[in-house]
């Protein structure tokens, strides 16, 4: 099994805010992604395939096309927006990278798989110090 990743990166707003709570307690939790008025992230993702090297191109799926599928299924809709109020597959979630990363991974999974590959991992870095990995 070879493992293969392509990275993209797009950058988005969101907040991270639950309704039911004091403005306090959001801030406690949250801190500034509490923040009313949004703020933004550069976001990088990788996302990791597996599978066997194809006899006739020595690949497991072309990179190039990987690339192209995820700028189509995710960048394309998040690049740019609001995560809170744009993104069709975040609505009524909290939009944290956790969860980002598990929605991500919902919206490229069939995608990938009708191409005979799997997919292995999501890994959404939020900050230079902060990223999360989900593999299904
Ligand atoms: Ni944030």
């Amino acid at each position: 099994m070879v493992y293969l990743t392509r990275v993209e990166h797009f950058n988005a707003a969101h907040k991270l805010y639950n309704t039911e709570w004091s403005e306090e307690q959001n801030k406690e939790v949250f801190g500034k992604c509490a923040n009313a008025n949004w703020h933004g992230h550069n976001y990088e993702l990788h996302v990791t395939i597996k599978g066997t090297p194809h006899p006739d191109t020595g690949f497991i799926f072309n990179a190039k096309e990987l690339g192209d599928l995820m700028k189509d299924v995710i960048v394309e809709k998040v690049d740019h927006r609001n995560l809170n109020l744009d993104v069709d597959f975040m609505k009524g979630k909290f939009t944290s990278a956790e969860n980002f990363a598990i929605s991500i991974w919902n919206e490229l999974k069939p995608h990938i798989e009708k191409h005979g590959v799997q997919l292995h991992r999501v890994k959404l870095q939020e900050t230079p110090r902060i990223y999360v990995e989900y593999f299904g």
